[in-house]
């Protein structure tokens, strides 16, 4: 079964799940980046241009063509699992894992973040707080494991998300 992995941002969807693909010899996909290649331009300019409603919709088509796929770790952006449609898509054709951080753990990642443009706001650490509120119970729905992210190392959290595959 391919492998997804859903979390915030920052929770280290990307950096976790090339890791983990290499360690399989799977191959990776990210979303993201599926979704630039598309739309010709970065995820904040797009934001910028066409707003977020536009964006849910090109994430929920590229989401909606990720297949059973064998041999691949798939990882996805961070507002994902807001659609029912991407939840149920995600959930019947991956095996899904939750990478979930604390807000505060977060922020230390991403303080200096300019890509991300929900985080371009006054208060990024209040903005995670709240994110971190609405989605958590979404990324529990759909994962079939959940992983703390606090402490572990990338390379121990590959190891823990391996012994549970
Ligand atoms: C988003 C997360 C981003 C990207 C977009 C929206 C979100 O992906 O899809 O900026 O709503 O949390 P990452 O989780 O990889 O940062």
């Amino acid at each position: 079964m391919p492998v997804a992995l859903v979390g915030l941002p920052g929770s280290g969807k990307t950096a976790v799940g090339r890791r983990l693909a290499q360690r399989l010899q799977w191959d990776f996909v990210d979303t993201d980046q599926l979704i630039e290649e598309r739309i010709g331009c970065t995820i904040r300019e797009f934001f910028e241009r066409e707003g977020e409603g536009r964006f849910r919709d090109i994430e929920a088509q590229v989401i909606g063509e990720q297949g059973r796929t064998a041999n691949t770790v798939l990882s996805t952006g961070g507002g994902a699992v807001l659609r029912e449609e991407n939840r149920r898509q995600l959930r019947q054709s991956f095996h899904v894992v939750y990478l979930r951080s604390s807000p505060e753990d977060l922020y230390r990642r991403l303080r200096h973040d300019v890509k991300r443009p929900l985080l371009q706001v006054a208060d990024p650490l209040g903005r995670l707080r709240e994110l971190f509120s609405a989605r958590d119970p979404l990324y529990r729905e759909v994962a079939h494991e959940s992983v703390e992210t606090g402490r572990p190392s990338i390379q121990a959290l590959v190891v823990e998300i391996l012994d549970r595959l």
